[in-house]
């Protein structure tokens, strides 16, 4: 986690910008990602993926990136990498990314993306490399030794942003020490070459994390997410399976009853609700009438979003266009910024 005082800052600076963004959208571009591991589930749905469409419907033009290269950043196999590019694919179409506004791609389709990659590696030090505070964390979670790409990807991260200009990226806590880099990377460029690059601001949420369905961290490998493209009835069975615990009282209290109050979380934020309130609705009524009731507000809440989902599946065709269309747009504006890269460090020959 990036120090109280850090976090301050970036609280304050998200916070001007959304209330400036209202009114001058136009100057904006937004770039976000997520790495193709596997399905996209609801708390990168409220976390990032709602925001993101926000600001595409706000008149910011939006880049989202599936990010290929970052998926060997921590593991030794690109299995499933393109099912999984599909399937999230699916779920930004679904969830209302319109290819008109936002441009979908792809590292690996975009060479000039990664050539950024070479001046701004020359931008930091060992020393801030090895102190990011996230890289750390994953690479304890890994149980691998520290790959090149893993210590270098937050550089890598800089690249995706700053191709396109990029002046949002909403993120979650985890990602700040990652656009802070990306802001010290655009001010030294800058500083050293004359001004190509935008300082970048990180778009903080004021919705609180969707813990897991059993309280813990949301994660796919924890078996306590729900995915947006599973059926209702698989969204049934996962909820029906997830740990409460023995009090019969249905009462919100995330540091002693993390399971129960997960469920309520989940049921809240599908429905804008206080958890609280779902809690004393059910009271005595026990967990077996509490995750009914969240199934019904998850499927509820989900059946636009999968029965979209479901459609756009039928045509696979237009769906996989869609993402050589946005690689295509990506290249020309990589293209574009990589011109005026090598323009500024005089390397025209
Ligand atoms: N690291 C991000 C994640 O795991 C994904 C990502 C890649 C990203 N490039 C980015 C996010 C650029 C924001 C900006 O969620």
């Amino acid at each position: 986690m990036p120090n109280e005082g850090s976090y301050q800052e970036a609280k304050r600076r998200s916070d001007a910008t959304w209330a400036e963004l209202a009114t001058h959208p136009e100057k904006h571009v937004m770039l976000s990602g997520d790495r193709p591991t596997g399905a996209l589930h609801l708390g990168h749905y409220f976390g990032t993926e709602a925001p993101r469409v926000k600001l595409q419907n706000l008149g910011v033009k939006c880049y989202i990136l599936i990010a290929d290269y970052q998926v060997i950043t921590d593991r030794d196999t690109t299995e499933h990498i393109r099912e999984n590019a599909y399937s999230m694919l699916l779920d930004y179409l679904a969830m209302g990314v319109d290819p008109a506004r936002t441009t979908i791609f792809t590292h690996s389709a975009v060479p000039a993306l990664n050539q950024l990659m070479l001046p701004f590696l020359s931008l930091v030090t060992e020393a801030e490399l090895l102190r990011n505070p996230t890289v750390k964390t994953e690479l304890e979670a890994s149980g691998h030794a520290l790959t090149g790409l893993l210590l270098t990807y937050p550089v890598h991260q800089a690249c995706d942003i700053l191709f396109c200009k990029g002046t949002l990226v909403p993120v979650g806590m985890d990602q700040l020490p990652h656009v802070e880099q990306t802001r010290q990377i655009a001010h030294r460029f800058n500083k050293r070459y004359g001004k190509v690059f935008p300082e970048p601001v990180a778009l903080l949420s004021d919705v609180p994390l969707l813990p897991g369905l059993d309280g813990r961290k949301m994660s796919k490998s924890y078996g306590n997410a729900i995915a947006l493209s599973m059926t209702a009835e698989e969204t049934a069975k996962l909820i029906k399976k997830s740990r409460t615990d023995s009090e019969r009282t249905i009462t919100f209290d995330p540091e002693n009853r993390p399971g129960v109050s997960a469920l309520l979380s989940t049921a809240a934020i599908c429905e804008e609700r206080d958890p609280r309130e779902i809690a004393q609705e059910i009271g005595d009524a026990g967990s077996a009438a509490l995750k009914a009731y969240v199934t019904n507000a998850v499927n509820t809440y989900l059946a636009p979003l999968r029965a979209r989902r479901e459609e756009l599946a039928q045509d696979m065709g237009y769906v996989i266009d869609v993402l050589h269309e946005g690689n295509a747009h990506a290249n020309a504006v990589a293209n574009e910024t990589l011109a005026q890269v090598r323009e500024a460090m005089g390397m025209v020959y």
